[in-house]
């Protein structure tokens, strides 16, 4: 985001213009809120919902028949800077009113939870991330700022890039998975999708990095929770994709929920206003999460809403999400002299330029004809690109005996609940899809051609039909059977403390490899599951997670063979629940596990992942030979032959890894450092080369100061970070 210097100066004009109270107002996020038709607060209701207390589906007739209140006269008055809402009709309303009738016609930043794709659901990010194709990043990021601004939404809340190690936390769905340096790759190519294309005002969003920081170390993965670690480990494994996104000129950031190392996020002003705004540079501005700056006080660091508003703002908090603290409370501590009056105009000038960057003063509206374009359906390149991004996606995680792909002629029998529900296939934040758009595994097989019956037999939630299970053995030459999780086991509000396959599910595969007939699992889930027994039991398991509108057609395509797999994980998967947190780039510990006794290791399980970090098969082979490392003045030139060693066409992810063997602070056993995706035909060998500049061979110490210590380096290339060649060099920098 780059602003020209009259821009600058229109920014500042309008900041000389403002009241104090007009300032507050751009500080202030506002959502719809409900009025009527139940009788008791919004709060409540939401909360009934999560405790269970009423269903989703009875939330959902209650807040069909409530009234919105969008906040009209608010926003008439000039007290209002941001609204979250999608339909676009609304949107141009509210601009109307804030652009036509407001004193000094601000548009408003309207800002939504654009995930993984808007009415195009691309797979779940940690599910993408596995492509590890930083074009196909970017381009479904592009898709989804058109789809959404043409809906009036001109501020997407992505992309969500927390580096995440610990499974059991819900939200690892939403984010790239745990290593820093795919983390950085994503969020840099995210950003340039949603940001870069300048070319019409429809075409662009802000984008809004989260959340920052350290969410997804939350102890015990349980959401919220709080966070702890020390700066080395912070700046070398949490902060490096939001250095990376704003090194890419990210608009905007929202703070996490969680305390690190005791101070609530919300209201860190190192973590924002010295390390985000001062180091990395950040020219938008931050917003909190949703009642965040009030957690505050359940926090134990304020002691009211006002303290609460005071310490926010002063640390560098540009906008609240969704607790009217800055509306009802900031005026007042500008006039006792609490809040100076630099830290609002701090706020304002940061959330106006970037309003300005997006052109919403020239373009606040939708044209109606783009409205109902989309109304119409979706164009025939959105629905490709969501079928690419699915077949990217998945990862091939066992093919015993080459049991997949199936042959044309196998008479499928499809078991699991999951198989047939279009209504799971988007996965947790997916909020615009649409059932008509959405193919399920058995309507993708039926569409293919296969000769498929299906037998749904139970699913993640309630009872199983063995009997059922028994007919589909009898009456199919291979089982193919769809297990996992519902899109709601996984995203916010989501951890849990057992992640093996959910419900009666492993009952249900248990019965039908009774049988003896082959069966092949499709996983359809949103976080790492532990498949310990799973791996060992059954001969093809193929990782799908939910992969979006177009699941069905992309996982046809691969059990049918006409798509070959070639997605690597972007996170470790173990074999138990208990060994979470379980990641590949480990700190090396003084008594690495092996299978002796006093080693770091468990009684009672593997020390090591089941499935680690950059694994995934393919129906070819690929072989590496031939690893030579170059010192170059200021880079090393590592080359490696790689080979398709077996009878079809397959596209590698090549790897590059680095151990620094000896340092001043324990360094991990193995760090990415590079990748590519390579096609090769059959029998094809090609040289891949890297080339790792020595400046991104250091790591930061604990005063978070970039240090590159001369010594022994191990380079390690392969095709998964625990397979690979390696070679040693001494460098001095
Ligand atoms: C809470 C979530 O943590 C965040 O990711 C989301 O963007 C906001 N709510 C707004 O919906």
């Amino acid at each position: 985001m780059k602003l020209t210097p009259e821009q600058k100066n229109f920014v500042e004009g309008l900041l000389s213009r403002m009241t104090l109270d007009e300032k507050i107002g751009q500080m202030n996020q506002e959502s719809p809120s409900i009025v009527g038709g139940f009788d008791v607060p919004f709060s409540e209701l939401i909360e009934m919902m999560t405790d269970g207390r009423i269903s989703q589906e009875e939330f959902g007739r209650i807040m069909s028949t409530a009234k919105q209140d969008f906040h009209e006269d608010d926003i008439r008055a000039g007290l209002v800077g941001s609204m979250m809402v999608n339909d676009p009709r609304q949107n141009n309303t509210l601009q109307k009113i804030a652009v036509e009738e407001s004193r000094l016609g601000i548009p408003l930043i309207i800002g939504f939870d654009v995930i993984h794709g808007f009415r195009s659901v691309f797979p779940i990010a940690i599910a993408e991330a596995c492509s590890f194709d930083d074009a196909l990043f970017e381009e479904t990021a592009h898709m989804a700022a058109a789809e959404s601004r043409a809906h009036g939404i001109n501020w997407n809340f992505a992309p969500m890039i927390d580096a995440a190690r610990d499974s059991r936390w819900g939200r690892v769905s939403e984010g790239p998975g745990e290593d820093p340096l795919l983390g950085s790759r994503f969020a840099r190519a995210k950003i340039r999708g949603l940001q870069n294309d300048m070319r019409s005002p429809l075409s662009y969003v802000a984008a809004c990095t989260k959340h920052y920081v350290a969410y997804g170390a939350c102890e015990s993965g349980r959401d919220y929770n709080t966070t702890s670690m020390s700066v080395s480990n912070l700046y070398n494994v949490y902060l490096p994709a939001f250095r990376a996104a704003m090194d890419e000129g990210a608009a905007t950031v929202m703070a996490a929920f969680n305390d690190l190392n005791g101070v609530p996020c919300t209201v860190n002003s190192w973590l924002l206003r010295d390390v985000l705004k001062t180091e990395f540079g950040l020219e938008g501005f931050v917003v909190s999460d949703a009642n965040a700056i009030r957690e505050c006080v359940a926090h134990g660091i304020a002691e009211d809403d006002r303290d609460a508003g005071v310490q926010a703002a002063l640390a560098g908090m540009d906008m609240d999400m969704g607790t009217h603290i800055y509306k009802d409370h900031l005026k007042a501590e500008v006039e006792s002299g609490a809040v100076p009056m630099a830290v609002i105009d701090e706020a304002v000038r940061r959330i106006l330029s970037v309003k300005v960057w997006l052109g919403l003063f020239e373009n606040p509206y939708v044209p109606e004809e783009l409205i109902e374009a989309y109304e119409k359906g979706l164009p025939e390149a959105h629905v490709a690109l969501c079928r690419k991004a699915g077949e990217e996606s998945m990862v091939l995680l066992k093919n015993e005996g080459g049991l997949l792909p199936l042959k044309r002629k196998q008479k499928i029998s499809l078991v699991g609940r999951l198989a047939d529900d279009r209504n799971e296939v988007c996965g947790a934040w997916a909020m615009a899809w649409k059932p008509e758009d959405c193919v399920s595994v058995r309507a993708g097989l039926e569409a293919a051609g296969a000769d498929v019956a299906y037998y749904p037999c139970g699913g993640p939630e309630g009872e199983i039909d063995l009997d059922e299970a028994d007919r589909a053995c009898r009456e199919g030459d291979v089982i193919v059977a769809v297990v996992g999780e519902t899109d709601a086991m996984s995203g916010e509000a989501s951890s849990k403390a057992d992640i093996s396959l959910p419900g009666r599910q492993r009952e249900l595969l248990e019965r039908l490899l009774a049988s003896g007939k082959p069966v092949v699992a499709v996983l359809m889930n949103g976080r790492p599951l532990a498949l310990g027994w799973e791996a060992e039991q059954l001969p093809a398991i193929l990782e799908a997670w939910h992969l979006g509108i177009r699941m069905g057609d992309a996982v046809a395509a691969a059990l049918l063979g006409d798509v070959n797999p070639s997605g690597k994980l972007s996170s470790s998967f173990p074999s138990v629940t208990g060994q979470c947190p379980v990641y590949y780039n480990q700190p090396s510990t003084g008594r690495p596990g092996s299978k002796s006794k006093f080693t770091s290791r468990y009684l009672d399980a593997p020390w090591d992942s089941l499935f680690p970090f950059g694994y995934g098969l393919s129906y070819t082979s690929f072989a590496y030979n031939g690893l030579t490392v170059a010192e170059q003045s200021d880079a090393l030139e590592i080359s490696v032959r790689l080979k398709n060693t077996g009878d079809r066409e397959g596209t590698e992810v090549a790897q590059l890894y680095l151990q620094d063997v000896a340092a001043s602070l324990v360094r991990p056993v193995k760090e990415l450092k590079d990748y590519c995706r390579v096609t090769l035909a059959p029998g094809e060998e090609r040289e891949i080369r890297f080339t790792l500049p020595k400046q991104a061979m250091g790591f930061y110490d604990n005063e978070g100061r970039y240090r590159l210590e001369d010594g022994l380096f191990r380079i390690f290339v392969g095709g998964s970070s625990r397979d690979c060649l390696m070679q040693e060099i001494r460098l001095s920098f």
